[in-house]
């Protein structure tokens, strides 16, 4: 069985959401953990948790998100945090790709960081262009999780293990240009890893440019078999194992 620990499965994407799911679960994929983003996304993630077995959830403000929050949006996170099938807070993070107010997006994320150490979940977490800075307030945090999409060094990601996070693994590792994230998955143990699609995002090859959907995580299983030279079998119970060590209150299969 296979875990998408990413992906964001809303209305705004898809029109077909129940041939969706139906795909990754014939596919062997037996968890889909959606991330909300902002306001409406979260709401969203409560009724897929409801609608669909295999889907979990992660409630989250996004960094491209923060100029659309108010103390409002905290106060959904805080009062779902717990419900049933919500697993994590996320998708939270820093972004200096793009130029949202840095200050605030700090904020943001702490102010998020604080919800996930108060209730004692996990964070999933969104980094662009600045993996020091978001490991900096992640260790200052009595926090566990997954890096998402994870693009840091090898030696970063031996920090961030240590720290009790472990690495999302998605399309990008199957990308002709893909360098730094190859060298990852060749060097970090495979207990580190677990795997991500970002739906409709991040679409790996050989269907980059189409619209990408949870049960192309089998893709990036066999990806990364074939880069540490290990059978399908090993990796989809490895990552799958990974996922039930994180989250081992809130995932009961
Ligand atoms: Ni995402």
């Amino acid at each position: 069985m296979l875990i998408d620990t990413h992906c964001h499965l809303f209305s705004e994407y898809y029109e077909d959401i129940d041939s969706v799911i139906k795909r990754a679960y014939d596919n062997g994929v037996g968890v889909v953990v959606v991330n909300g983003c902002d306001d409406k996304s979260n709401r969203e993630v409560l009724e897929l948790v409801k609608k669909y077995d295999i889907v979990y959830g992660a409630l989250g403000i996004q960094p491209g998100e923060i100029g659309h929050i108010n103390d409002e949006s905290f106060k959904f996170i805080e009062d779902h945090i717990n419900d049933d099938k919500i697993i994590a807070i996320g998708e939270i993070g820093l972004d200096y790709h793009y130029d949202y107010d840095r200050k605030l997006q700090r904020r943001v994320f702490e102010r998020q960081l604080g919800i996930a150490v108060k209730y004692n979940k996990p964070v999933i977490v969104h980094s662009r262009d600045c993996i020091q800075e978001t490991y900096d307030i992640l260790k200052s945090f009595n926090v566990t999780g997954i890096m998402h999409c994870y693009s840091g060094s090898v030696e970063m990601a031996y920090e961030f293990n240590k720290i009790g996070f472990l690495l999302g693994i998605g399309g990008v590792c199957t990308f002709k240009n893909a360098k730094n994230i190859v060298e990852v998955i060749k060097k970090i143990d495979l207990e580190y890893i677990v795997l991500e699609t970002d739906a409709p995002y991040l679409t790996p090859e050989p269907y980059r440019g189409g619209r990408n959907e949870p049960a192309n995580v089998v893709v990036i299983a066999k990806k990364i078999c074939e880069l540490k030279g290990l059978k399908f079998k090993e990796v989809s119970e490895a990552t799958t194992r990974n996922v039930l060590r994180l989250f081992d209150k809130y995932i009961n299969l």
